[in-house]
């Protein structure tokens, strides 16, 4: 269960994790996740992608590759990983497949998030997220049973910083020229899975754990 879960920005990527890595026991590896933990914690490591995240720009591939290498080390992601924010461009996607193969591992599938841009702006722009749990929320399509409190543990939900129009936009334009390519890189490796990620949370879910079991077998 090694995967990569591609697709730009607000198009459910870390929603879909989280429900994969609990139905088959592997850990979430969000980058994203990483570096706002690491901000929190007021790490070196932290303060440097702040920087980068607050523009909408990519974290340096050295530092960001290295963090993910210390990640996947970690006896839990032994049995199997779900991949979500990395890789980013194609440096990245080449040294992700020469790390795995330095662990004698490779990569089982590639899942695809293909979505309009239209729908990434209203899903960016609702999203609100837990400042102590990480659950995610959506102003209209989920949104919480007590308004700005969390279902799970009752935290106060938080806008991310980098949710603002400007640093979106940027965002989106970084996708474009440095992640889409991605798609043709995974694809001429027979790993990449296309999913209409346009459509509710749970078909989304169904669709791509059909995808898994294809590739499975
Ligand atoms: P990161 O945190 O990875 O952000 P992202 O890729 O831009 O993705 P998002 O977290 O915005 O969206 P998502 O696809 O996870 O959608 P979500 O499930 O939340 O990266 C942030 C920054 O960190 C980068 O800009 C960069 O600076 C840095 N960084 C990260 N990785 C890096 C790397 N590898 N290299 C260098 N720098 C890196 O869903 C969004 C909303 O939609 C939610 O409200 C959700 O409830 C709702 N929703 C989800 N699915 C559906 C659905 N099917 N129907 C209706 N609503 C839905």
């Amino acid at each position: 269960m090694e995967l990569v879960l591609l697709g730009p920005p607000g198009s459910g990527k870390g929603t879909q994790a989280k429900r994969l890595c609990q139905r088959f026991d592997v850990p979430h590896v969000s980058t994203g996740d990483l570096f706002r933990m690491h901000l929190g914690q007021s790490t070196e490591l932290g303060q440097l992608a702040k920087t980068y995240m607050d523009q909408g720009t990519l974290v340096p591939d050295d530092v960001t590759e290295a963090m993910v290498k210390d990640r996947l080390e970690q006896a839990d992601a032994v049995a199997g990983f779900v991949l979500d924010g990395f890789p980013r461009n194609l440096a990245q996607g080449q040294h992700l497949t020469l790390m795995l193969s330095e662990m004698d591992r490779r990569l089982k599938a590639v899942l695809y998030f293909k979505v309009s841009l239209a729908t990434v702006m209203d899903r960016i722009t609702g999203r609100r997220t837990c400042s102590q749990c990480g659950a995610l929320y959506h102003l209209r399509t989920h949104p919480p049973k007590v308004s700005e409190l969390c279902d799970v543990c009752g935290g106060a939900l938080v806008q991310r910083a980098d949710d603002s129009e400007a640093t979106v936009k940027t965002r989106m334009a970084v996708y474009d020229h440095e992640t889409a390519p991605l798609v043709d890189f995974y694809t001429k490796q027979g790993l990449l899975h296309t999913i209409d990620a346009e459509l509710p949370v749970d078909s989304v879910t169904e669709r791509l754990e059909e995808r898994l079991v294809k590739a499975r077998d």
